[in-house]
C-alpha cells in the first residue's frame, strides 16, 4: 500500500534516477519462499526500496518462528523515510550504496536490483574500480546496474544459500551479459528461470521485460529449470516456483558466449499447422539406413578396396558417416569426389563368397571379432547386408538448428547416420517437390515440431518421428509443378540460400489452396 503514496509523491524523473520499481507482492512471496527453505540464519537484500521482501518476511513470521537477521540496503535517504521509524530488531537496514561495500557472506539474498545503465548512474566512475576491487573481476562500464549487482551477490552467497533475482530479461542477450552468465552458470548456480511473458499485466511498472531468477550454491550440476508465466491468474495458482515449469534445459544448452532469449524462446514456439496438409507416411516413408554393427569393417576407401584386391561386383556404393554429405544436392560428381579423397564411400557386400580375396578379408574380419558383434552375430552369413535400394531423399538422423535434407541423385545406399526416404505408389511423382518442401522454412518448421531434443543444441530424428510429420497432399503438390521444383533444385547445387528462398514461394503456392 505504501508503494502507491510512494509512486503518487514521487516523480518518475526521480523514480527512474534510483531506478525504483516495485515488486508485486505474490512475484515478492514465491519468491522469498525459495530462498527462505534453507532455514537461513542471514538475509540480504540489496535494494530494499519499500521493502516488500522484507513485509512478506514478517508476514511468514507470524506463523513460523526464525532466528533470522534481515539486512537490507537502500541508497536514497529519501525513499527510506517512507519506511515505518520503529523498525524491528531483525532488520538492519544501511542507508549506502550496496555495490561500494565489502564482499560479506549470507545465506539468502532477495533483490529487485535497479536497472539502469551503470554509465547512467551516479558517481560512476569513482565506484567501479572499487566494485572491481572487492569482487576481483574486471566490469563492463556499459553494464547494466543490475547485472552488477547480481555477480556481487553471487559472490555473496554462502554454501547451501539460496537467491532469488528479478532481472531485466534482454541482459541475457547483451555482450556485457556473457560476464554474469558465465557466473551464472559457474557451480552450476543458476537452477531456474522464470519469465513473465505478459509482463505489463503483472510488473505494471516494469519498463522493461523481466525474469526471475533462482540460484543455490550447491554445486550439483542439474538441469536448468524453465517456467513462463502468462498471467496473474496463472501466478496465483502457483504455491512453488520450482514446482512450476514447462522445460528442463542442461547447462551445455545454455552456453554463455550466446543469446539466451532465442534459445529459450524456441522452447515455446508453436506453428500452427496449414490446413490440407497430410502425414508423409501418405507420400512414402523413411526408414533407418543400414546398420552393419561393424562399419570399421564394412566402409571402405577405394585405396584399401584395392589393396586387398576386393572387386567391385562386391562392393556397393554407399554414405558411410554424415559429414560425407555438406549439401543439399548429391550428385555422381560429388560422390566421385569423394571416393578420390579417400572417403570411406564404398560397402562391402559379398556376392562371390568364395573369391580367395574375399575368403582372406572375412577371415581377418573374425579374427577381430567382427563376426559376433551384437548385430552380425544374428545375421547368417554375419557379413550379410541389409537389404536396401538407393534412397532418392536422406534425412539426418542428428541435427542441429535445421534438419539436414538430402536430394540422392546417384545409386548410393547409405548406413545409419541417414533416414531414407522411399516414395510409395502416390509418392513417386512427388520426390522433387516434397525435397522443396523440406528445405523450406516452413517445411522445417513443420518437421521440428516432431523433433526429439538432447543436450548440446542436438535434435534427433526417428524414422518414424519424420513420418508422422505433416507435408503438403498430392492436391496441394499438385498445385505447382515438377518444373518448378527442378528449378530450385539446379538452384541449390550453387545457391542454397536463394533455393530456399525459392522454395518459401513455391510452398506459399501449394498451401494456399
Ligand atoms: C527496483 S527497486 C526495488 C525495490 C524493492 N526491493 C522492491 O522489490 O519493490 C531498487 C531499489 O534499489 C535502490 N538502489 C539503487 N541503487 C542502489 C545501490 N547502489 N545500493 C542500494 N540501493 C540502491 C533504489 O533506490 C530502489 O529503491
Amino acid at each position: 500500500m505504501h508503494e502507491l503514496v510512494y509512486a503518487n509523491k514521487t516523480p518518475m524523473s526521480y523514480r527512474k534516477e534510483f531506478g525504483q520499481f516495485f515488486t508485486p507482492k505474490n512475484v515478492a512471496r514465491l519468491m522469498f519462499k525459495w530462498i527462505v527453505s534453507s532455514n537461513p540464519k542471514t538475509i540480504l537484500d540489496p535494494a530494499f526500496g519499500l521493502g516488500i521482501f522484507f513485509d512478506v518476511f514478517q508476514d511468514t513470521l507470524k506463523s513460523n518462528t526464525y532466528d533470522t537477521k534481515y539486512i537490507g540496503y537502500e541508497i536514497d535517504q529519501n525513499i527510506i523515510s517512507y519506511l515505518e521509524n520503529n523498525r524491528p530488531s531483525n532488520l538492519k537496514l544501511h542507508v549506502r550504496d550496496y555495490l561500494e561495500e565489502k564482499k560479506k557472506k549470507y545465506d539468502a539474498i532477495i533483490c529487485n536490483p535497479p536497472y539502469m545503465r551503470f554509465q547512467n548512474f551516479l558517481k560512476r566512475h569513482d565506484v567501479l574500480p572499487i566494485i572491481e576491487k572487492n569482487l576481483g573481476i574486471a566490469l563492463n562500464g556499459y553494464s547494466n546496474m543490475a547485472s552488477i549487482f547480481l555477480i556481487k551477490s553471487l559472490k555473496e552467497l554462502n554454501e547451501g544459500g539460496k537467491l532469488a533475482y528479478i532481472m531485466p530479461f534482454e541482459f541475457f542477450n547483451t555482450g556485457y551479459g556473457k560476464g554474469v552468465k558465465k557466473e551464472l552458470l559457474k557451480n552450476s548456480l543458476l537452477k531456474q528461470i522464470i519469465f513473465f511473458e505478459n509482463e505489463k499485466d503483472i510488473f505494471s511498472d516494469a519498463t522493461t521485460t523481466v525474469c526471475v531468477l533462482l540460484c543455490k550454491n550447491d554445486s550439483i550440476k542439474n538441469t536448468v529449470k524453465i517456467s513462463r508465466i502468462e498471467s496473474l491468474k496463472q501466478l496465483e495458482g502457483i504455491s512453488h516456483f520450482e514446482e512450476y515449469f514447462q522445460h528442463q534445459l542442461q547447462p551445455e544448452d545454455l552456453p554463455y558466449t550466446k543469446k539466451w532469449s532465442p534459445i529459450i524462446s524456441s522452447l515455446y514456439q508453436t506453428i500452427e499447422i496449414p490446413t490440407g496438409l497430410v502425414k508423409i507416411s501418405e507420400i512414402g516413408k523413411f526408414v533407418r539406413g543400414i546398420a552393419t554393427g561393424a562399419n570399421k569393417f564394412f566402409a571402405l576407401t577405394e585405396e584399401k578396396a584395392e589393396s586387398l584386391s576386393i572387386n567391385r561386383n562386391n562392393l556397393v556404393k554407399c554414405i558411410t558417416k554424415s559429414p560425407q554429405i555438406k549439401k543439399a544436392i548429391f550428385t555422381d560428381d560429388d560422390y566421385m569426389a569423394l571416393l578420390k579423397s579417400g572417403s570411406p564411400v564404398l560397402c562391402l557386400n559379398v556376392k562371390a563368397h568364395n573369391d580367395k580375396n574375399i575368403k582372406q578379408y572375412l577371415k581377418y574380419g573374425e579374427a577381430q571379432g567382427f563376426s559376433v558383434r551384437y548385430l552380425t552375430k544374428k545375421r547368417s552369413p554375419w557379413y550379410k547386408l541389409e537389404s536396401r535400394l538407393p534412397a532418392p531423399i536422406l534425412a539426418g538422423v542428428f541435427n542441429r538448428g535445421r534438419l539436414k535434407v538430402i536430394r540422392n541423385f546417384t545409386d548410393s545406399i547409405n548406413f545409419t547416420c541417414f533416414h531414407s526416404f522411399y516414395p510409395g505408389l502416390f509418392g513417386q511423382t512427388y520426390i522433387n517437390r516434397l525435397f522443396v518442401y523440406l528445405i523450406s522454412d516452413i517445411g522445417q518448421k513443420i518437421v521440428m515440431t516432431n523433433k526429439r531434443q538432447y543436450g548440446g543444441h542436438l535434435d534427433k530424428f526417428e524414422p518414424g518421428d519424420l513420418n508422422a510429420c505433416f507435408c503438403p497432399s498430392t492436391e496441394q503438390f499438385d498445385m505447382t509443378s515438377e518444373k518448378d521444383a527442378m528449378h530450385i533444385i539446379e538452384l541449390a547445387i550453387s545457391d542454397e540460400e536463394k533455393a530456399i528462398q525459392k522454395a518459401n514461394v513455391l510452398v506459399q503456392t501449394m498451401l494456399n489452396t
